[in-house]
């Protein structure tokens, strides 16, 4: 499922957005797998629900990741989500800190954002063909206008070198590839680190607030929360977890 990561890396100073770079680069039939986009700063950074990714300039790490894949079915498309966020995890844990994923792939550290992550699929009928991942962490940036945001130097009381950052990183992906082609459960590894498993917490969902558990998440991604003593299936923009 995996090709090596970081084989290729094409440093940018300033581009609108790395996985736009990235998608081109696919569309034009020029992508090679596992190559890296790395950008000092984005004109046009995107996040998640169509919000905007705002990061001082050569502050952050700001890359997408090509991935080819062989055959990976549209309906197991969350593994890659999983795969993201357990070696992010991973990479923090091991430079010292303790981070977490806030469903659906979001990282944490003690209900701060420290990382965040846009994947963007190109399907082919009812298979994954190449998918885009766009990761912003936070590394040296100390002041956020959204004050539920952190970083690792934030974290860690000192200047991180973001070219440290970078390969530290990819090595944590090409580790977690082989660990999980090994036939390590991804799903374990994803749900041990998920922020609020089996924990009650207070979500939004379109009929308001309320306290509910997670209880997993399902293959296709849906979060699966108990609510009033029933278990319902949420995509990504029916419910927020909020972190109160
Ligand atoms: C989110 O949490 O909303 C996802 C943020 C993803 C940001 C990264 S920065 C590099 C890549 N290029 C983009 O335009 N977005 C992603």
């Amino acid at each position: 499922m995996f090709h090596p990561i970081g084989n290729k890396i094409i440093h940018l100073d300033e581009v609108d957005s790395t996985n736009n770079y990235a998608a081109k680069l696919v569309f034009d039939g020029k992508s090679v797998p596992g190559t890296v986009i790395l950008a000092d700063h984005q004109t046009a950074g995107r996040g998640q629900r169509s919000a905007v990714w705002t990061s001082n300039a050569g502050e952050n790490m700001l890359l997408s990741i090509i991935f080819e894949h062989d055959n990976l079915a549209v309906a197991d498309q969350f593994k890659l989500s999983q795969f993201v966020a357990v070696s992010l995890v991973q990479f923090l844990r091991k430079i010292g800190i303790k981070a977490a994923i806030k469903w659906p792939n979001d990282i944490l550290v003690e209900k701060r954002k420290i990382a965040g992550v846009l994947i963007e699929n190109q399907l082919s009928g009812s298979f994954v063909k190449s998918s885009i991942v766009g990761i912003g962490l936070n590394v040296n940036q100390l002041k956020f206008t959204d004050l539920q945001a952190t970083s690792i130097r934030n974290e860690k009381g000192e200047f991180t070198s973001i070219q440290e950052v970078l390969y530290q990183l990819i090595a944590s992906f090409n580790e977690s590839a082989q660990s999980t082609q090994r036939g390590s459960q991804l799903e374990d590894l994803y749900l041990s680190n998920l922020f609020g498993f089996e924990v009650e917490q207070r979500f939004l969902d379109e009929e308001g607030e309320f306290t509910g558990i997670i209880k997993g998440v399902e293959m296709d991604g849906r979060l699966v929360v108990l609510k009033n003593g029933t278990q319902k299936k949420y995509d990504l923009k029916e419910i927020s977890l909020l972190l109160v």
